[in-house]
């Protein structure tokens, strides 16, 4: 299967996914961050404008192709702790960017713990922009998952895409109840899409907007990439969503 078979339509971006991408340590798929970037290219083009914001971004491999991916003045937040697995996972995230082409003007590195943040922290981070894409893949526990869902919710422009990381994981089943109990609480949100897993390491991701984009959005992934399209997609009881993946065939039942 060819990962790049969903390119974002970008090209420095999509040269980064098919080149540097796997050079830097991280978890993402190329799959996932090729859609994940067509979904800012579809931004551009709708109009939407703002800054992406990152909770885990590690050593940089999923930010980098994000903040490639902006327009020119717009920003690229990552938030992280900077502690794991030693203290100069900041140095080699910083060296990244500058390796790959984020340049300091276009990039926010900001140590902090995303469970004691607060919206107005966030945005004056920002200068009061609301972000348009946030991706949340911080400490994958039901409860901090639930806390940086509110996070981005808050902080997140309307016309914003929320994407989770780690989805239907083996290792984090909890994870699925606190996305859950998220739409219960908010039913203004609904599930746009979800990205196959590459790998068990390059997980799953789900992509979240407002209902008054989905049918925009879900449009726009229809047209660009339908030979991703897995036919049956996903329930989410009562609305259904895509399931984008790099496998789309069925069961064999004859
Ligand atoms: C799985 S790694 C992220 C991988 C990266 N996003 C990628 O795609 O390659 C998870 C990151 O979340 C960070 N993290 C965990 N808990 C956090 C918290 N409470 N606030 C901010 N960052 C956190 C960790 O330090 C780690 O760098």
């Amino acid at each position: 299967m060819d990962a790049l078979k969903a390119k974002s339509g970008l090209h420095e971006t999509d040269a980064y996914i098919a080149g540097g991408y796997s050079s830097v340590v991280g978890m993402s798929s190329q799959f996932a961050a090729g859609i994940c970037c067509g979904l800012l290219r579809i931004q551009t083009a709708a109009g939407v404008k703002g800054p992406v914001v990152e909770i885990g971004p590690f050593e940089g491999r999923f930010f980098i192709a994000l903040a490639k991916s902006l327009s020119s003045g717009e920003i690229a937040l990552g938030i992280d702790l900077f502690d794991w697995p030693n203290p100069e996972v900041q140095d080699r995230f910083a060296a990244n960017c500058d390796k790959h082409g984020v340049p300091k003007d276009q990039r926010i590195i900001w140590k902090a713990d995303s469970r004691v943040m607060k919206p107005d922290e966030l945005l004056a981070k920002l200068g009061g922009t609301r972000p348009r894409f946030i991706h949340i893949d911080g400490e994958h526990s039901r409860k901090v998952l639930a806390g940086d869902l509110e996070l981005a919710t808050t902080v997140m422009d309307p016309a914003g895409i929320l994407v989770l990381d780690d989805m239907l994981h083996p290792g984090y089943p909890t994870l699925m109840v606190a996305v859950h109990e998220y739409l219960e609480r908010h039913p203004e949100m609904s599930v746009l899409a979800i990205i196959d897993r590459e790998t068990i390491v390059a997980a799953t991701k789900f992509v979240l907007c407002r209902k008054e984009w989905f049918k925009r959005y879900e449009d726009a992934l229809l047209a660009d990439y339908k030979d991703n399209v897995w036919p049956l997609g996903a329930d989410f009881e009562p609305h259904w969503c895509l399931v984008l993946s790099l496998d789309t065939r069925l069961a064999a039942i004859t």
